[in-house]
């Protein structure tokens, strides 16, 4: 009960219920699992690289400070999604008993020189993750840790919840958020009234959403609904058959069935953060079945 501390990750139990959990893995401080009541949320692959060697496919990686690969620009040396989801971060313990909350930190120190070299900045960035009986709320905090000046960031939870059907799986909230299609490059209002729902590869950012609840329903069950603080926008993103066919940590290969990325952050525009200044975005996911 409590906080268990493995070599390689922390679980969280909650102490009303030994079966409602949360797993971090210290590599990302990528949540691994959430457990409400015994069952699970998140899909997580069954070939997801747990060892440091690549980000993993499942649960919620943490991008920042860019979402997807740019040309050009700070951040145009970062690899597809930036530097956090594939560095150890440092557990900061336990700074709370009820709810119970931990805190993870990331700082220029716990990266590579060659890292440090690709985004020169001095920052820090606290992951906070609370367990509640039927929630889930993680919150990321950047803070610039520099003199004077400014830059830019993108941050985002890339959570893979797990669904039983996505052909019966609706993504609600949506109607009416400017979208960008990734796969045809082009942009369009929401126009779907009862919600989004997947019939083949779905890469799509929607922007300004801004506070509004998104919810995913499972054959017209409500799954989860999503609150967030000060995030501007979500992504929403299912492989299908080709795509997941072609990454080689995604397992089994028709896993794209049972999962649907919902992820909330600030990816169009960037985020200015003045010197000494402190940004901070949270999501909490409300278990409903
Ligand atoms: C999503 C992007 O957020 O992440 C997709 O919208 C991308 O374009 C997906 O394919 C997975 O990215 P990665 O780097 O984890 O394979």
């Amino acid at each position: 009960m409590g906080v268990e501390q493995l070599d390689d990750c922390v679980i969280l139990t909650h102490p009303s219920n030994e079966f409602t959990s949360v797993k971090i893995l210290h590599y990302g401080a990528t949540v691994l699992s959430w457990k409400v009541n015994g069952q699970e949320k998140l899909w997580l692959s069954e070939k997801a690289h747990l060892d440091g060697s690549k980000a993993v496919r499942g649960g919620i990686p943490l991008v920042f400070p860019v979402f997807g690969k740019k040309t050009e620009g700070a951040t145009a040396t970062l690899p597809q999604h930036g530097f956090a989801r594939n560095n150890i971060w440092e557990f900061l313990g336990q700074i709370s008993a009820n709810p119970p909350t931990i805190q993870y930190g990331l700082g220029p120190e716990n990266l590579s020189e060659e890292t440090r070299a690709q985004w020169p900045h001095d920052f820090t960035l606290l992951f906070t993750v609370v367990l509640e009986e039927d929630k889930l709320t993680t919150s990321l905090e950047v803070q610039n840790n520099e003199l004077e000046g400014s830059w830019d960031f993108n941050a985002l939870f890339h959570t893979y919840f797990r669904v039983n059907d996505i052909t019966k799986v609706k993504v609600h909230g949506l109607t009416g958020v400017s979208a960008y299609d990734q796969l045809t490059q082009k942009s369009y209002s929401e126009t779907k009234n009862d919600g989004i729902i997947f019939t083949e590869e779905y890469d799509r950012i929607y922007n300004g959403t801004g506070p509004n609840d998104i919810s995913i329903t499972d054959d017209c069950k409500t799954l989860i609904t999503i609150e967030s603080n000060n995030i501007n926008d979500t992504v929403v993103w299912n492989p299908w058959i080709k795509k997941s066919d072609g990454m080689a940590d995604f397992s089994p290969k028709d896993g794209w069935k049972k999962m649907v990325c919902v992820e909330r952050g600030s990816v169009v525009d960037w985020v200015n953060l003045k010197a000494g200044s402190t940004w901070e975005g949270s999501q909490i996911f409300k278990a409903c079945l």
